[in-house]
């Protein structure tokens, strides 16, 4: 917003508080987080470091499995049984490390602070209640006074993402469409004006033009809203429509993370130039397009030790068996890959 050019009048009512911790940093630092399982607890996230730098757009893309939600839901310190996060730490500014927060102070922080889309958000919703009870009570159960200008705020971001707000607000889950209810989780997880948002495949249920249209508005309610955004997909066209940062997951495993443009063109992880050979828009060739051979692991076949890809891999050598690479750091860009000549530990 435009800075006033003198000064205000001492006479001039005092002015609204300054917004709570606009755009905030995000540190997670050795993350791992183990699922119980009849073989026993198995990390589906592994030693996962990754920062998200304030005001920064960042994605992070993996097939199936590779653990994508887990680390999301790990910001919110909202990994259920039979999972729990072993080790590591998610430093949120003005929040402190959320792995050590629990009760009143970790629910008041999800909505308030952290504005959440969970993967399939068009199921989460209560088929008991219309969308506008709904956000009557999120509102209530974080303390908002002003309810109408809850409900104009709700009504306007249903307007930009193309529903008539008015109508989705009376509506019931079974009345909306699998688009229509992403698009109301993702009113949800803004309307509370928190400044650290996660959306988790915010653009699955939708057609081409609308996923377009939406991650439009993503991109402008972050800009407007000074916010920092994670987003979650396993369309790496996704991320390479939002965000500044790019960050590749397999197996449980940060393998490839720098700035979108640069890893886009220039990958340097095997896995990484897998993806992106296999999106024709990205080729740009639909000839050239190559699917990745192989399947991605699951919990029980990811191996525990050497390279999580190497089964995959064409540029495996011996060491890729017996040896986890270390996610190593040249400037901006980390790879963990033994066949990636690199500057620095990260
Ligand atoms: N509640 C659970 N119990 C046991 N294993 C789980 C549970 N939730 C997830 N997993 C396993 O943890 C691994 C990571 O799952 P996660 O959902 O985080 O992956 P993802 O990258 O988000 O996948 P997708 O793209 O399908 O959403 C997978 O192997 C999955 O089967
Ligand atoms: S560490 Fe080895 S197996 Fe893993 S991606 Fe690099 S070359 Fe391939
Ligand atoms: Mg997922």
């Amino acid at each position: 917003m435009a800075q006033p050019e003198t000064a205000p009048p001492q006479t001039a009512p005092a002015p609204v508080p300054a917004p709570v911790t606009p755009a905030p940093g995000v540190r997670i630092d050795g993350l791992t987080v183990v699922y119980k399982t009849t073989a026993g607890e198995l990390p589906a996230v592994r030693d996962v470091s990754l920062t998200l730098e304030p005001g920064s757009i960042t994605g992070i893309v993996g097939e199936s499995g590779s653990g994508k939600s887990t680390l999301a839901l790990s910001l919110l310190n909202a990994v259920q049984p039979p999972g729990r996060i072993a080790a590591g730490s998610v430093e949120i500014d003005g929040l402190g490390d959320v792995v050590g927060l629990a009760g009143e102070r970790l629910r008041k922080a999800r909505g308030a602070h952290i504005g959440y889309v969970f993967q399939a958000a068009q199921n989460s919703l209560n088929p008991l209640k219309t969308v506008g009870k709904q956000l009557l009570d999120l509102g209530r159960s974080h303390g908002v006074d002003d309810l109408r200008g809850l409900v104009r705020e709700a009504k306007e971001l249903l307007g930009r993402m193309g529903l008539d707000g008015a109508r989705v607000l009376d509506s019931h889950q079974h009345e909306l469409s699998g688009g229509m209810r992403q698009r109301v989780g993702i009113m949800l997880a803004l309307v509370l004006n928190a400044h650290l948002v996660v959306l988790d495949e915010p653009t699955t249920a939708l057609d081409m033009i609308t996923q377009a249209n939406i991650l439009k508005i993503v991109r402008e309610v972050h800009a407007e809203r000074g916010l920092t955004t994670l987003v979650i997909t396993h369309d790496i066209g996704v991320v390479a429509e939002v965000a500044d940062r790019l960050a590749v997951m397999y197996g449980g495993r940060l393998v490839e993370q720098g700035p979108t443009r640069e890893v886009l063109h220039a990958p340097r992880h095997p896995y990484t130039r897998g993806l992106i050979q296999a999106i024709p828009r990205l080729v740009g060739d639909i000839d050239e397009a190559r699917a990745l051979p192989g399947r991605p692991p699951t919990l029980a076949t990811v191996p525990k030790q050497g390279c999580v890809f190497r089964e995959r891999c064409a540029l495996r050598m011996d060491i890729c068996e017996t040896d986890d690479p270390a996610a190593l750091a040249d400037g901006p860009r980390i790879v963990a890959c033994h066949a990636v000549g690199v500057k620095e530990r990260a």
